[in-house]
């Protein structure tokens, strides 16, 4: 495979997308770009600040003065960086889950955002997750998934995720938590949760990771021949 491409891999939350971007980067020998990880340092930073989640001009403003960074450790894995700190466990608390949305639902927010994933993308060799890949951000990747589950699938995932990290929480509770976050990303004005025309649908509910990769890898190879 001698090109540099791009891959987007969209989908509401808990369908297995950091995992399967990790491997697929890993695999292709390319960077994997979480960009879910970006609206998350940006969230955890305002909380720790204090600073009104409603407060959209704010956050943006906190935005411009906040270095985030992505470095490559291993097997694809990032580490996050948030102003020379490392949080990369600290970003998945249960607090951040709660409010990310909201802070990613703000234009001046998003634009800024965009431009960042857009310049870490520039040279190719790159496999991006969020929610907005495909449609806003990478419009001309050249492999788009977006890839699904049923809601309870995707609760019971986070869940065995949530408990791994030493957060354990009634399925319940996180099916309803993942509900609220898809509803908030989906229904947003600004490039909202959405599958793009012209992306590989993939329904991960009764699918092992190494299948959904095997899955996506075959279809990269083909398009980035
Ligand atoms: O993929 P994740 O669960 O880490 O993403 C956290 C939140 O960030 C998600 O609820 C919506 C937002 N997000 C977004 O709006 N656009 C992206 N490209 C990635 C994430």
């Amino acid at each position: 495979m001698d090109k540099r491409g791009t891959v987007a891999v969209d989908g509401p939350a808990g369908a297995g997308k950091s995992t399967v971007a990790r491997r697929l980067a890993a695999a292709l020998d390319y960077l994997y770009l979480d960009t879910g990880a970006m609206y998350r340092a940006l969230a955890y930073k305002a909380l720790r600040h204090g600073i009104d989640l409603r407060d959209g001009p704010a956050l943006a403003a906190l935005l411009r003065e906040t270095a985030i960074n992505l470095y490559p450790v291993s097997e694809g894995r990032v580490s996050v960086v948030l102003d020379g700190e490392e949080v990369t466990e600290a970003l998945r608390t249960p607090e951040v889950n709660a409010s990310v949305s909201q802070v990613a639902g703000f234009e001046a927010v998003r634009g800024e955002m965009v431009a960042r994933q857009r310049g870490m993308a520039g040279q190719g060799g790159v496999v991006m997750d969020g929610r907005d890949i495909g449609t806003f951000v990478l419009p001309h990747a050249d492999v788009k998934f977006y890839l699904t589950a049923s809601l309870d699938a995707r609760a019971r995932r986070r869940c065995l995720e949530l408990e791994r990290r030493g957060f354990p929480v009634e399925v319940t509770r996180v099916r309803d938590e993942i509900a609220h976050r898809d509803m908030l990303d989906s229904s947003r004005p600004y490039a909202p949760l959405a599958q793009a025309p012209d992306a590989v649908l993939v329904d991960t509910t009764h699918m092992e990771v190494e299948e959904v990769l095997a899955h996506v890898l075959k279809i990269c190879r083909r398009r980035l021949a």
